[in-house]
């Protein structure tokens, strides 16, 4: 599916996608290559990011285990490297552990998720701002959340849900501080997307039920966060900023 023109970056941005050997990231990357961007990959799995490199003709391919602050903090630069500059960072990656059974979970669930979901969202856009102040151009800093940043999380996502609550009101906070160098950061909240993640140990019933509280009916699919992403980076989203847009299908009105 490919976005309208005039609802899609110009032809030559240069944009980074985290995550982009994930279902929703590959597809981010695919929409920004069809609407003529130059695109950076980055993802943790270097041999899908391998294949989605290929498939998206991306001009740098970035393994990164984002758990490093070196890792994150590092990451636009080598994109702004090879790009010759830095327009958009989609911050796709993200992970999740479900525990239904709150007494189960360690330091260590607590820790990762933190870690991958919000402090590298921290260092990765902070990273990102400063490189685009720089260049003096303005920007667009993207991040995934998830419907789990409003409802504390379904099907045992207590502590990735708080994780994603961190990044809505992280990004708010970022908006503030870069907006004057005319650089938007703006969320992207998923509702149920058809994707490992989403399905990783969560129980039939969990699903249907997400399934039966949403007015669409259905999952969405990862080309349909996609659209979205592009649109904040496109000139007619030049006014919006500190925005979380919710993509879930109408399963939470807000
Ligand atoms: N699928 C959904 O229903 C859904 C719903 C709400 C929010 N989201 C969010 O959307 C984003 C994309 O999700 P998805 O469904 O494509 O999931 P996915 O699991 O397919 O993709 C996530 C990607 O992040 C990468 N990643 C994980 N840990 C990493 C690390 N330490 N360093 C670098 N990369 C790492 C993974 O390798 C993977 O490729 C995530 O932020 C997720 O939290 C998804």
């Amino acid at each position: 599916m490919t976005a309208p023109a005039h609802l899609s970056p110009a032809p030559g941005t240069r944009v980074l996608v985290t995550g982009a050997a994930g279902a929703i990231g590959r597809s981010v990357a695919l929409a920004f290559a069809e609407a003529g961007a130059r695109v950076a990959v980055s993802d943790l799995d270097g041999e899908r990011l391998r294949s989605v490199a290929r498939e998206v003709r991306a001009l740098a391919e970035l393994p990164v285990d984002l758990r490093s602050v070196d890792d994150s903090a590092g990451l636009p630069g080598a994109a702004f490297t090879a790009l010759d500059g830095l327009d958009v960072v989609a911050h796709m990656s993200g992970l999740l552990l479900r525990r239904d059974d709150l007494a189960e979970i360690t330091a260590e669930d607590w820790d990762v998720q933190q870690e991958v979901n919000l402090r590298s969202t921290f260092f990765v856009l902070r990273a990102a701002a400063e490189l685009m102040a720089d260049q003096g151009q303005g920007g667009r800093l993207i991040a995934a959340t998830s419907q789990g940043w409003w409802t504390g999380g379904v099907g045992g996502s207590a502590v990735y849900a708080a994780s994603k609550g961190g990044v809505v009101s992280l990004c708010r906070g970022l908006a503030r501080t870069y907006g004057p160098a005319g650089i938007t950061v703006n969320t992207v909240a998923p509702g149920a997307v058809r994707s490992p993640m989403l399905l990783k140990d969560l129980s039939e019933d969990a699903l249907q039920d997400i399934v039966a509280h949403t007015p669409l009916g259905r999952l969405g699919s990862p080309e349909e966060i996609a659209g979205p992403v592009l649109f904040l980076a496109s000139p007619q989203a030049s006014f919006i900023t500190a925005a979380t847009i919710n993509v879930s299908g109408g399963w939470l009105p807000y």
